[in-house]
């Protein structure tokens, strides 16, 4: 914008970080000129309000800049600034996460986080203005902190971790973000880097500052340490089940056979000819199973897509949201993640990958305790242990 040297656009800063306020002839002078004064500070201001106005005239409706005692104000509509909007969006975003709703939350968050390009009014480097600026973005930090929040409520920490990984970089004290990263990846299964970052805090916190650190990181320490279930992500059922969408009908007797078959075995397998009705009623079944059971979820991992021979640790890496750990491959990532948890997979249609399911599988039986696997094909699986 063609408003001439640095002073003039302090002041055009100072205003722009008030839209719609007045701001004081008082303050805007101190923020111009500091100590160092014209003869006439006022007649100076005066000069530059004009230019300004007559830079401003073409996005003129109504008059922009307004004196009104004891300053000038910026008019600005609501929807004209991106600051204002953002603010509008952040404060509807926290609402949203405020009555239980962090799936809408994170919506918003990314909207009103997508308005940001660069540093705020990095055009306006002034020291008059710095501390105006660093509030803007201790704003966005804010902004970003809560719908990371909003994230780990949805159990969707996996999918921050590198932006929180980054972040905490950046901001190495701010024993929020720490505690967020802690969560995050210890709702991926990587409990020791979720450890080694409380180590790395503390150990910055009592060589700098001489102090422990907050008592709500200390806590989320202690939970760690006792793989406390509170740490897991809340609201939300976890599961990836579609919703019904045509009526079931009949196989009643079946539905009691087979519930009764899963409180034993921990490997089912509904065998029968194609289209028989097969992968309905496994979806029919584990939609109507008592939750209690699998704290960590019921996941629908649908084979169907894959080509013959292809990896099925992928698919059910993709369902439950597990990252390929570094050095290890994506089928010891996925039994790594499923040792420790109680959850119910649905491996549908492994006729067309039968070995590769059946390998899985005796996997599974063999290193995840907690897990109980019903399987639908066409063969049986022919795993120690199955239920056919
Ligand atoms: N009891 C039922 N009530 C209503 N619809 C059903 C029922 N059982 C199956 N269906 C429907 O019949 C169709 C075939 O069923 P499904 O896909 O479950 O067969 P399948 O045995 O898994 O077949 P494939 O071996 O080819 O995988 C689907 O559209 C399914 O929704
Ligand atoms: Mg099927």
């Amino acid at each position: 914008m063609p408003i001439g040297g640095p002073k003039p656009r302090v002041l055009l800063a100072s205003l722009l970080l008030r839209p719609g306020s007045v701001v004081s002839t008082d303050r805007l002078v101190e923020a111009v000129w500091g100590g160092a004064r014209p003869p006439d500070p006022l007649g100076a201001l005066r000069a530059y309000v004009s230019r300004l106005r007559a830079v401003l005239a073409p996005l003129q409706h109504g008059e922009r800049l307004r004196y009104q005692a004891p300053g000038y104000v910026l008019a600005v509509a609501d929807d004209e600034l991106d600051a204002t909007e953002f603010a509008r969006l952040v404060a509807e975003a926290r609402d949203r996460a405020s009555v239980g709703d962090p799936g809408r939350a994170v919506t918003l968050f990314d909207a009103a986080l997508a308005l940001w390009r660069g540093d705020p009014l990095a055009e306006f480097d002034f020291a008059q203005v710095n501390a105006d600026i660093a509030r803007l973005a201790d704003l966005r930090l804010g902004a970003s902190e809560d719908r990371i929040e909003a994230m780990l409520h949805l159990g969707r920490g996996h999918e921050v971790v590198t932006e929180l990984d980054a972040l905490v970089r950046r901001f190495p004290g701010r024993e929020r973000l720490a505690a967020q990263l802690m969560r995050a990846l210890y709702g991926s299964g990587r409990q020791a880097e979720a450890l080694a970052v409380y180590r790395d805090l503390r150990r910055r916190l009592v060589d700098e500052l001489g102090v422990e650190p907050s008592e709500p990181v200390r806590t989320v320490h202690r939970r760690l340490l006792e793989h406390d279930p509170t740490l897991a992500p809340a609201g939300e059922p976890a599961t990836n089940l579609p919703r019904r969408a045509t009526a079931f009908v009949g196989r009643d007797q079946e539905m009691r056979r087979i519930d009764t078959l899963m409180r034993d075995a921990r490997l089912l397998t509904l065998t029968g000819v194609g289209g028989v009705g097969k992968s309905r009623m496994a979806l029919e079944v584990a939609a109507a199973l008592d939750r209690s059971r699998f704290p960590d979820g019921v996941w629908l991992c649908e084979l169907d897509p894959l080509a013959d021979g292809s990896p099925v640790s992928h698919v059910v890496a993709t369902a439950l949201r597990v990252r390929q750990r570094h050095g290890s491959t994506i089928e010891q990532s996925v039994i790594e993640y499923l040792r420790s948890r109680k959850l119910l997979l649905v491996l549908d249609n492994c006729e067309h990958v039968l070995d590769a399911s059946a390998r899985l599988a005796a996997d599974l039986m063999a290193n995840c305790p907690g897990v109980v696997v019903l399987a639908t094909s066409r063969e049986f699986l022919g795993v120690h242990g199955e239920q056919v």
